[in-house]
């Protein structure tokens, strides 16, 4: 018996790589850009919109592991606020698929203790899509297991001018003083308030960019691409981008050891 014994099956690769797992090296928050569901359904002959169905299945699975193995926040970019440049019928498909998800997935959520919540700007959805999310947050609000963050017309840029013009706006009316502003002021207005900046992000689809994520909260994630199309990304692909971020060395600008320890030589 193990500490991995309820979520691998004896024997499997999984469990293989779960084995190499350290729990206290698990990254806090991963956030995932979702890519290539387009290519994945041209490899195969079909309309795009099958690939992203087929991703659906892949955020079930990641989210299920992520929640299982006990990271506390998890963010999937879903929809930037340049993906509205994309056909029409795509676009509507997605919203679709969107609100297909949380009407299959909103018990199984509640059941796995998950809450969720979006960022973005959800202001400029369709009613519809809203009343969706809506009910899916407030089904979740008391969950107390992981945060999960769905980015819905979401861009770092966006986000960045959203909560600059409130500031000004703010400080114009009297209500804000201007010298409380540092970075910790910024990081409780942006939308990711909630959680801590993700420690580590996965691109998936071998696109080694950042397409306009998160581009306050990465500062210092390690970042993690793989050419796997999403909608094949499987609990051994998630596990194997996990056990390279345990092999990372992070130092957030500063040393690994600490400089006033004596060192060897100078002992
Ligand atoms: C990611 O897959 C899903 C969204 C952006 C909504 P893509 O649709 O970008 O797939 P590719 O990159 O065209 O293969
Ligand atoms: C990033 O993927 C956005 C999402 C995964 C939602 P894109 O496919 O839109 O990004 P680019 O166009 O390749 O940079
Ligand atoms: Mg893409």
């Amino acid at each position: 018996m193990t500490r991995w014994d309820d979520i691998a099956e004896t024997g499997s690769r999984e469990r293989e790589l779960l084995e190499q797992l350290q729990p206290e090296a698990l990254p806090t928050h991963v956030a995932l850009i979702m890519d290539g569901n387009g290519r994945w359904a041209k490899r195969r002959g079909l309309a795009r919109i099958e690939g992203h169905r087929a991703g659906i299945k892949a955020v079930r699975r990641t989210i299920k592991l992520a929640g299982r193995l006990g990271l506390q926040v998890i963010t999937l970019y879903a929809f930037s606020t340049e993906n509205w440049k994309r056909p029409a019928l795509e676009v509507r498909t997605l919203w679709g698929l969107l609100k297909e998800f949380i009407d299959s997935d909103l018990d199984s959520f509640v059941q796995q203790n998950l809450r969720m919540r979006t960022i973005g700007d959800t202001s400029r959805l369709d009613p519809s899509v809203r009343r969706y999310l809506k009910r899916a947050v407030q089904a979740t609000e008391k969950c107390t297991g992981m945060l999960v963050q769905i980015a819905l017309n979401y861009s770092g840029r966006h986000e960045l001018t959203r909560m600059l013009k409130t500031a000004v706006t703010e400080a114009r009316q009297g209500k804000l003083d201007v010298g409380v502003i540092d970075e910790d002021w910024i990081n409780a207005h942006l939308d990711t308030a909630e959680a801590p900046d993700p420690d580590l992000l996965i691109r998936t689809s071998g696109e080694q960019r950042i397409s306009n994520f998160l581009l306050w909260q990465l500062a210092y994630s390690e970042l993690y691409f793989t050419p796997v199309l999403w909608p094949d990304f499987d609990e051994k692909n998630f596990l194997e981008a996990l056990l390279a971020f345990q092999e990372r060395e992070r130092r957030f600008g500063g040393l690994l050891e600490d400089p006033a320890a004596p060192s060897e030589s100078s002992a």
